[in-house]
């Protein structure tokens, strides 16, 4: 039995679900533990690419429990509409669990959000407008009662949720956004018919996973964007409004600290970052267009185009601090492969002083200019390599500079994005 976490060691975006869906072959089950369908996880087999923004990567696992735990928040009609879409292309979801605990994203958080982000006009966060910052505002703030994946199991207590929440909502809408106020009769008919469809995957899900851990299964916990998008250890405000590090994957299913084996945090061989927020190494020029079309970074969400720069090792090394990293993963390293050379920042210099962490408070952060250490590049196709003694000199370096930065080891390499393209290394 192995309890293992992946998390995202940058802003999101890493590819950690191909790291999930690879993974999840051995695995008896996969739990997403936060987030919703602001995420976006592409995974390709074969001939065929996934893009799945809330169940759990290992669906295209036939045998794998794929479970969406308490600490998700869940749009219906998205899951409706993945749901379907997966069926419809032969994948099976009838090892996908829903927690009945997971709160769900109704038409007024995502009209909230849409609002609250023009309203912010050019301080805006930059969310992905999925009603995900109001409807764990709405959990916190616990009443009136929120719409809970279980009142879509009952027609009647879900219209004394969304009318309990309208008449507070309404007031909002009308009095500081000017805006219409919505009707419960139709936003329950429009849920209702969605939740016919998801009714049947919706359960217990924490006592489900005390079942799984307690039969000594081989356990993924799944995280959804990345650690500096975390509520508390993120680039606040800048950040999404769930628990992103491996301390949230705790949190967000039940499992306790202590069961956790091992951390795998998913970076990606550079960095980016979508939406508004500190980004020290960004390299807004011809260097970040030229990552950014080389490795195809818009937004599988919001089509976004993504803002790109070298790898932040300082940003890796806080990263590894804060989930307590037992392994890296390093994704999208094919895409450095027309580089002259590499740079990694292995620095922040802020007032004349040198920084080793990321600074926790945003007016240093603002003003950290990275100190980078370039390395020649490899200048070759990465994409048919199967062994790690098989990687050019200067791509072995790159990867062992990454290693000594956050003190945590490479045992997973990605030059591609088919689950083969994949080079694995045994932890040391
Ligand atoms: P929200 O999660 O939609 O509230 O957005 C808050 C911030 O997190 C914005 O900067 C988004 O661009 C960012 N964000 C949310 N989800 C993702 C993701 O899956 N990948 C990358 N950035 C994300």
């Amino acid at each position: 039995m192995a309890v293992r976490v992946v998390v995202g060691a940058q802003w999101g975006d890493e590819g950690k679900g191909k790291i999930t869906d690879l993974l999840a072959e051995q695995a008896d089950v996969v739990i997403r533990y936060q987030g919703g369908n602001n995420a976006g996880h592409t995974v390709v087999v074969g001939e065929d690419s996934y893009k799945l923004h809330l169940i759990p990567s290992g669906i295209l696992h036939p045998n794998t429990l794929c479970i969406m735990a308490d600490g998700t928040v869940i749009d219906p009609e998205c899951l409706a509409t993945e749901y379907d879409s997966l069926v419809t292309r032969g994948v099976s979801c009838e090892n996908l669990r829903v927690s009945g605990n997971a709160h769900v994203i109704m038409p007024y958080h995502r009209l909230l959000d849409e609002l609250q982000e023009e309203a912010r006009g050019a301080g805006s966060i930059g969310t992905t407008r999925r009603g995900i910052g109001p409807v764990y505002t709405d959990k916190t703030a616990r009443k009136p009662l929120p719409v809970r994946m279980w009142d879509l199991l009952d027609k009647d207590m879900l219209r004394q949720r969304v009318e309990g929440q309208l008449a507070q909502k309404n007031v909002i809408l009308e009095a500081v956004y000017g805006a219409e106020v919505l009707r419960a009769d139709e936003m329950v008919e429009e849920v209702w018919r969605y939740a016919q469809i998801i009714q049947r995957h919706i359960c217990d899900a924490r006592a489900l996973v005390f079942e799984q851990l307690q039969a000594g299964a081989d356990i993924v916990l799944e995280g959804a964007q990345g650690t500096f998008l975390d509520l508390d250890y993120g680039t606040y405000p800048f950040v999404t409004s769930s628990h992103t590090v491996a301390g949230g994957a705790c949190l967000g299913t039940g499992v306790g600290p202590t069961m956790v084996d091992s951390v795998i945090i998913v970076s990606k061989a550079y960095s980016t970052r979508v939406g508004a927020g500190p980004f020290p190494t960004e390299e807004d020029n011809e260097t970040g267009d030229r990552i950014r079309e080389r490795g195809c970074e818009y937004g599988t969400t919001t089509g976004r185009p993504r803002r790109c720069g070298w790898l932040d090792g300082v940003a890796l090394r806080t990263s590894a601090n804060i989930n307590g990293a037992t392994e890296i993963a390093l994704t999208l390293l094919d895409v450095l492969d027309a580089f002259e050379t590499v740079k990694i920042c292995t620095g922040y210099e802020i007032g004349g002083t040198t920084h080793g962490m990321m600074p926790a408070r945003p007016e240093l952060l603002a003003e950290a200019r990275p100190i980078f250490e370039e390395l020649p590049g490899w200048e070759c196709d990465l994409g048919g390599i199967a062994a790690y003694e098989d990687l050019p000199r200067p791509t072995r370096d790159y990867i062992a500079l990454i290693e000594e930065i956050a003190a945590t080891p490479v045992t997973m390499v990605s030059v591609g994005a088919s689950r083969e393209q994949t080079i694995r290394r045994d932890v040391p």
